[in-house]
Protein backbone atom coordinates (compact mmCIF):
# COMPACT_ATOMS: atom_id res chain seq x y z
CA UNK A 1 0.00 0.00 0.00
CA UNK A 2 1.12 3.80 -0.66
CA UNK A 3 1.52 5.41 2.89
CA UNK A 4 0.33 8.96 1.57
CA UNK A 5 0.26 11.92 4.08
CA UNK A 6 -0.67 15.11 4.96
CA UNK A 7 1.16 17.71 6.98
CA UNK A 8 -0.85 20.78 8.19
CA UNK A 9 0.56 23.81 10.45
CA UNK A 10 -1.39 25.96 12.99
CA UNK A 11 0.77 29.07 13.30
CA UNK A 12 -1.51 32.26 13.04
CA UNK A 13 2.31 34.10 12.47
CA UNK A 14 3.65 31.88 9.87
CA UNK A 15 0.00 32.28 8.23
CA UNK A 16 0.81 35.60 7.83
CA UNK A 17 4.17 35.05 6.82
CA UNK A 18 5.96 36.20 9.86
CA UNK A 19 7.42 33.06 10.91
CA UNK A 20 8.97 30.27 8.55
CA UNK A 21 7.41 26.69 9.00
CA UNK A 22 10.36 25.29 10.22
CA UNK A 23 8.25 22.54 12.38
CA UNK A 24 6.47 21.20 9.11
CA UNK A 25 9.41 20.98 7.04
CA UNK A 26 11.07 18.86 10.05
CA UNK A 27 8.08 17.06 9.83
CA UNK A 28 7.93 16.38 6.18
CA UNK A 29 11.79 14.96 6.27
CA UNK A 30 11.06 12.52 9.14
CA UNK A 31 7.79 11.24 7.15
CA UNK A 32 9.81 10.70 3.78
CA UNK A 33 12.64 8.91 5.74
CA UNK A 34 10.18 6.42 6.80
CA UNK A 35 8.40 5.97 3.49
CA UNK A 36 5.88 8.00 3.56
CA UNK A 37 5.04 10.14 0.65
CA UNK A 38 4.06 13.62 1.37
CA UNK A 39 0.82 14.31 -0.43
CA UNK A 40 -0.29 17.81 0.86
CA UNK A 41 0.63 20.01 2.88
CA UNK A 42 -0.80 23.78 4.50
CA UNK A 43 0.12 26.41 6.99
CA UNK A 44 -3.31 27.94 8.64
CA UNK A 45 -4.23 30.26 11.40
CA UNK A 46 -5.10 28.94 14.55
CA UNK A 47 -8.81 28.88 13.94
CA UNK A 48 -11.08 26.29 15.13
CA UNK A 49 -13.21 26.11 11.57
CA UNK A 50 -10.49 26.35 9.54
CA UNK A 51 -8.55 23.23 11.78
CA UNK A 52 -11.79 20.90 11.28
CA UNK A 53 -12.44 21.87 7.66
CA UNK A 54 -8.79 21.06 6.43
CA UNK A 55 -8.90 17.88 8.98
CA UNK A 56 -12.20 17.00 7.23
CA UNK A 57 -10.46 17.50 3.95
CA UNK A 58 -7.76 15.36 4.15
CA UNK A 59 -9.57 12.81 5.44
CA UNK A 60 -12.77 12.56 3.23
CA UNK A 61 -11.23 14.10 -0.04
CA UNK A 62 -7.97 13.24 -0.38
CA UNK A 63 -8.14 10.18 1.94
CA UNK A 64 -4.52 10.16 3.12
CA UNK A 65 -3.60 7.87 5.78
CA UNK A 66 -2.08 9.98 7.90
CA UNK A 67 -2.15 13.83 8.84
CA UNK A 68 -0.22 14.97 11.46
CA UNK A 69 -0.57 18.74 12.60
CA UNK A 70 2.35 20.45 14.07
CA UNK A 71 1.58 23.87 16.78
CA UNK A 72 -1.67 24.77 18.50
CA UNK A 73 -1.39 22.28 21.28
CA UNK A 74 -0.23 24.76 24.12
CA UNK A 75 -1.43 26.42 27.03
CA UNK A 76 -2.31 29.95 24.76
CA UNK A 77 -5.81 30.79 24.25
CA UNK A 78 -5.82 30.60 20.50
CA UNK A 79 -4.38 26.64 20.91
CA UNK A 80 -7.30 25.06 19.62
CA UNK A 81 -5.98 22.26 17.49
CA UNK A 82 -6.56 18.99 19.95
CA UNK A 83 -10.00 20.34 20.32
CA UNK A 84 -10.53 20.52 16.36
CA UNK A 85 -9.05 16.90 16.71
CA UNK A 86 -11.70 15.50 19.14
CA UNK A 87 -14.18 17.56 17.15
CA UNK A 88 -13.38 15.46 13.75
CA UNK A 89 -12.49 11.82 14.72
CA UNK A 90 -14.87 8.68 15.20
CA UNK A 91 -12.29 7.20 17.48
CA UNK A 92 -9.66 8.26 20.04
CA UNK A 93 -6.13 7.03 19.88
CA UNK A 94 -5.17 7.84 23.55
CA UNK A 95 -1.49 5.83 23.22
CA UNK A 96 -0.46 8.16 20.51
CA UNK A 97 -0.27 11.68 22.67
CA UNK A 98 0.85 8.93 25.85
CA UNK A 99 3.90 7.83 24.14
CA UNK A 100 4.97 10.98 22.81
CA UNK A 101 4.58 12.66 26.69
CA UNK A 102 6.30 9.67 28.44
CA UNK A 103 8.96 9.55 26.09
CA UNK A 104 9.18 14.07 26.30
CA UNK A 105 9.14 14.19 29.89
CA UNK A 106 12.55 12.80 29.60
CA UNK A 107 13.70 15.33 27.32
CA UNK A 108 12.43 18.02 29.41
CA UNK A 109 9.57 18.40 31.85
CA UNK A 110 7.89 20.96 29.59
CA UNK A 111 6.19 17.95 27.88
CA UNK A 112 3.66 17.90 30.22
CA UNK A 113 2.72 21.13 28.78
CA UNK A 114 1.35 19.23 25.27
CA UNK A 115 -2.31 19.00 24.94
CA UNK A 116 -2.09 17.01 21.70
CA UNK A 117 -4.44 13.83 21.03
CA UNK A 118 -4.68 11.21 18.04
CA UNK A 119 -7.96 9.77 16.83
CA UNK A 120 -9.39 7.85 13.56
CA UNK A 121 -11.51 9.41 11.41
CA UNK A 122 -12.75 7.05 8.26
CA UNK A 123 -9.27 5.42 6.72
CA UNK A 124 -7.27 8.39 8.32
CA UNK A 125 -5.53 8.51 11.55
CA UNK A 126 -4.43 11.86 12.96
CA UNK A 127 -2.15 12.98 15.13
CA UNK A 128 -1.31 16.15 16.61
CA UNK A 129 2.47 17.41 17.23
CA UNK A 130 3.53 20.17 19.13
CA UNK A 131 4.39 23.50 17.43
CA UNK A 132 8.38 24.00 17.42
CA UNK A 133 10.43 22.25 15.33
CA UNK A 134 12.49 20.37 18.07
CA UNK A 135 9.06 19.33 20.21
CA UNK A 136 7.41 18.31 16.68
CA UNK A 137 10.60 16.00 15.96
CA UNK A 138 11.03 14.35 18.93
CA UNK A 139 7.42 13.55 19.13
CA UNK A 140 7.04 12.69 15.73
CA UNK A 141 9.94 10.17 16.21
CA UNK A 142 8.44 8.35 19.25
CA UNK A 143 5.24 7.38 16.99
CA UNK A 144 6.47 6.98 13.70
CA UNK A 145 7.26 3.03 13.62
CA UNK A 146 4.28 1.99 15.51
CA UNK A 147 1.88 4.38 13.58
CA UNK A 148 2.65 2.48 10.07
CA UNK A 149 1.37 -1.05 11.50
CA UNK A 150 -1.67 1.42 12.98
CA UNK A 151 -2.44 2.45 9.68
CA UNK A 152 -1.76 -1.25 8.63
CA UNK A 153 -4.84 -2.56 10.52
CA UNK A 154 -7.16 0.47 10.17
CA UNK A 155 -6.52 0.07 6.11
CA UNK A 156 -7.50 -4.11 6.67
CA UNK A 157 -3.68 -4.83 5.22
CA UNK A 158 -2.37 -5.23 8.71
CA UNK A 159 0.40 -8.07 8.43
CA UNK A 160 -0.37 -9.59 12.51
CA UNK A 161 1.37 -8.22 15.58
CA UNK A 162 3.51 -10.69 16.22
CA UNK A 163 5.28 -10.66 13.11
CA UNK A 164 5.81 -6.83 13.48
CA UNK A 165 6.99 -7.79 17.01
CA UNK A 166 9.95 -10.36 15.25
CA UNK A 167 10.73 -7.75 12.39
CA UNK A 168 10.70 -4.82 14.57
CA UNK A 169 11.81 -5.77 17.57
CA UNK A 170 8.88 -4.33 19.81
CA UNK A 171 9.87 -0.80 19.19
N1 LIG B 1 7.86 17.98 23.77
C1 LIG B 1 9.14 17.72 23.47
N2 LIG B 1 9.47 16.46 23.14
N3 LIG B 1 10.10 18.66 23.47
C2 LIG B 1 9.80 19.96 23.79
O1 LIG B 1 10.71 20.82 23.74
N4 LIG B 1 8.01 21.56 24.43
C3 LIG B 1 6.78 21.71 25.22
C4 LIG B 1 5.68 20.73 24.89
N5 LIG B 1 6.18 19.48 24.37
C5 LIG B 1 8.44 20.29 24.12
C6 LIG B 1 7.49 19.24 24.10
C7 LIG B 1 6.27 23.06 25.32
S1 LIG B 1 7.37 24.23 25.89
C8 LIG B 1 4.95 23.39 25.07
S2 LIG B 1 4.33 24.92 25.47
C9 LIG B 1 4.00 22.39 24.54
O2 LIG B 1 4.73 21.28 23.99
C10 LIG B 1 2.96 22.90 23.54
O3 LIG B 1 3.54 23.36 22.35
P1 LIG B 1 2.67 24.09 21.19
O4 LIG B 1 1.81 25.14 21.85
O5 LIG B 1 3.71 24.68 20.29
O6 LIG B 1 1.84 23.07 20.48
Amino acid sequence: MEYRAAVITMSDKGSQGLREDTAGDAVVSILKENGWIVDYRTLILDDMDKIKAELIKCADELKVALTVTTGGTGFSVRDVTPEATLAVIDREVRGIPEAMRAESMKITPMGMLSRAAAGLRGQTLIVNLPGSKKAAGECLQVVIKPIKHGVDVLRGESRDCAQMYLNHDGK
